[in-house]
Order: C-alpha cells, then structure tokens, then sequence
C-alpha cells in the first residue's frame, strides 16, 4: 500500500515506519525536522521534508505521492508546553491537521490514522479508562486531539472518509539497536532515567510523592512503540469496516518509583533519585483499558513487561548516548 506519514522522523512515526516498510508498504514519510530526525527514516521510505502548514505544500505532496492512506504522527506533544503555549496545540497542532485532512479529501485518500492520546481523559475517575470515558481533556495538547477527532468524525460522515483514532498511553521502549527516543529538550520518564544511568544527569527527581497511589508516586501505562506500531498495521486494516477508536496501553500500571526500580535491575547501575515537588497537571493514575482493540483487532502487546520495555530503551541509549547526533 502508499502510506504518507507525518511525524515519520520522529520517536513514534519512525517506529512505525520501520515496522510499515518490513511489512512491504511504499511509504513516504513528510516530516519539517523540527523534533524529527533525518537518520531516523528507514532507507526504503521516500523523505521529504516540509511543513504542514503550508496548505498548498501539502496539497501538492499528496498530488505527487498519490497515497492510499495517511498516518498522522507530526504533532507538538507536551502537555506541560500546553498549558505556557495553548497556541502552539489549540491553533498549530489544530491547524496542520485540518490542512492536512483537507488535502486527503481533496485527493480522494479515505483512510486516515491520527495519534490522539490518553490526555483526553484528563484526570479520570475511573481506571482502567475504557473508550466510554467521558472525554474531558486535561490540556490544550489533549484538546487539540480531541477537536482533531471531531473534525474526522465529520469528514466520514459528509466524505466518507475512514479513519482510526489512537489514544496512546505512556509511549516507551525503543525499535532498537537503530531506532529510539531522542527529544530536545527530554522530559520523559524512562529516558531520563537511563541518562543518569549512563552518568549524563546526576540524578532523577521524581515528581512528587503523595499521590493516592500504593508508594505515592504517579502510576502510567507504558506501552512498547514497536507494540503501538503493530495496533496501526491492524487498525488500518480494519479500516475496510469502518472508523474506529481505540484506548492503546498495555492495560497494566506502574509507579515512578517502580520504573526507577526496574531501571537499575535491567542496567546494573546506582541510579540516584530524590524526590522534588508534583508537576501540574500530572494526574496520579492512567491505566488503559485495551479489552476493546484486543477484542475487535486481535492486537496484543508483545513487550508486556517493564523490563522488556527499559531493556530495549537501554540498547538504544547505551549505543546512542546522543542519540542521533552521530549519525546525522
Ligand atoms: N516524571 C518524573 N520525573 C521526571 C519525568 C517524569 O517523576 O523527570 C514522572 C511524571 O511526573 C509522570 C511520569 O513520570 O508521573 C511520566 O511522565 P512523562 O513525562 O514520561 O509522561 P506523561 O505521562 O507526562 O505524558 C506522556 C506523553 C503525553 C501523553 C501522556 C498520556 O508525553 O504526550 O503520556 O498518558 F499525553
């Protein structure tokens, strides 16, 4: 099949990417570079790089590249960004999508996946969150997922135009030994932890610890990219039967401090932590509910531990430990 993805140099685009060419798909993958990296697009996939925002750019791709369908991964993706720079999400991330959704109606492509994420549900009351959680986003980045959602909704309903809303949880581990995590500047959990674990950070300052959570710290669902990039394989499939949204985590919790636990078995090293004040915003729990993809597409997580998930970080990490500056 052609796939266009957006965000195809970036942690989870080129992730899927990998796993689209290996499965025999032409893609090609439209990225500006401005968190992406070149070195991360898999040599058979056609690179071009430009910006979504430029609506007859993007017109223009899409007339060339005649893609059967598009996969939406380009996105600004922090919801602590959110809440200082609402513009970048209410209007940027809003506004990529839109052009990028009307240049798909306006060259006949009919199947759409977007990354939408768990902040849909912003502080829920009730875990594990299944799709009938009432959607109350806990961010301007969650909104700008939420109204992209809705803008698809419409556009199958007057074009027919097929699409499956991804709602990731905690996205981690990496497509290792060549593809991983590498943001500028990093605010992840797991990567951070494994800097200071190579000695590039002193320490990891866990955010609070007086959440009503078994040791107080904040409890996430870490889903393995390679795992996220199998659910968008099936889900574009399922496309045939119709539009479709689904809650993608593994469905299991697990602390900060358990991660920074985990963190020290798989790697061996003294990883020194100290706990600092809660992050706005961070909710204490969110846990998917996966009942609904694994029922309907069959998908199951293959990497369902933490330690397989920070072992395959930690390759990533240990051979890039500037991530892909080198290679760049
Ligand atoms: N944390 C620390 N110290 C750090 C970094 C993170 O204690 O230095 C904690 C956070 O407080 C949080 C947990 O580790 O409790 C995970 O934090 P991340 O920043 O790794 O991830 P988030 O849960 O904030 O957000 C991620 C994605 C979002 C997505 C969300 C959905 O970045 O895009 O998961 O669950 F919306």
């Amino acid at each position: 099949m052609r796939i266009l993805v957006t965000g195809g140099a970036g942690y989870i685009g080129s992730a899927v990417v990998q796993e689209l060419v290996e499965a025999g798909n032409e893609v090609t993958v439209l990225d500006n570079l401005s968190q992406g990296h070149r070195a991360a697009v898999p040599e058979p996939a056609t690179f071009v790089q430009g910006d979504l925002r430029d609506r007859s750019f993007v017109e223009q791709v899409l007339a060339d590249r005649r893609p059967e369908a598009i996969m939406h991964f380009a996105s600004h993706t922090l919801v602590g960004e959110s809440m200082e720079d609402p513009f970048l999400y209410l209007d940027d991330n809003v506004r990529c999508g839109v052009n990028l959704m009307r240049a798909a109606v306006n060259n006949d492509v009919d199947r759409f996946i977007l990354s939408s994420t768990a902040n849909l549900f912003g502080t829920p009351d009730r875990i594990p969150i299944d799709e009938e959680a009432p959607v109350e986003p806990g961010s301007p980045y969650g909104e700008s997922k939420f109204m992209l959602e809705r803008v698809l909704h419409w556009l199958d309903e007057i074009h027919g135009l097929r699409y499956a809303s991804l709602r990731y949880f905690n996205a981690a581990g990496a497509a290792a030994p060549h593809r991983g995590e590498d943001h500028d500047p990093e605010t992840h959990l797991i990567p951070i932890v494994l800097q200071v674990a190579l000695g590039q950070r002193e320490k990891i300052v866990i955010f609070g610890d007086e959440y009503d959570t078994p040791d107080g710290t904040c409890v996430r669902d870490f889903i393995h990219v390679l795992d996220l990039a199998q659910a968008h394989i099936l889900a574009l499939r399922a496309l045939e039967d119709g539009s479709r949204v689904y809650n993608l985590g593994n469905g299991k919790g697990f602390s900060v401090r358990e991660v920074i636990d985990a963190a020290r078995r798989v790697t061996g090293r003294d990883i020194p932590a100290e706990v600092g004040d809660p992050r706005p915003g961070d909710p204490a729990v969110l846990i998917a509910s996966n009942e609904k993809i694994r029922n309907e597409l069959g998908w199951t997580p293959e990497y369902d531990s933490l330690e397989a998930i920070i072992e395959s970080a930690w390759q990533w990490h240990r051979r890039h430990p500037n991530g892909y500056e080198s290679s760049e």
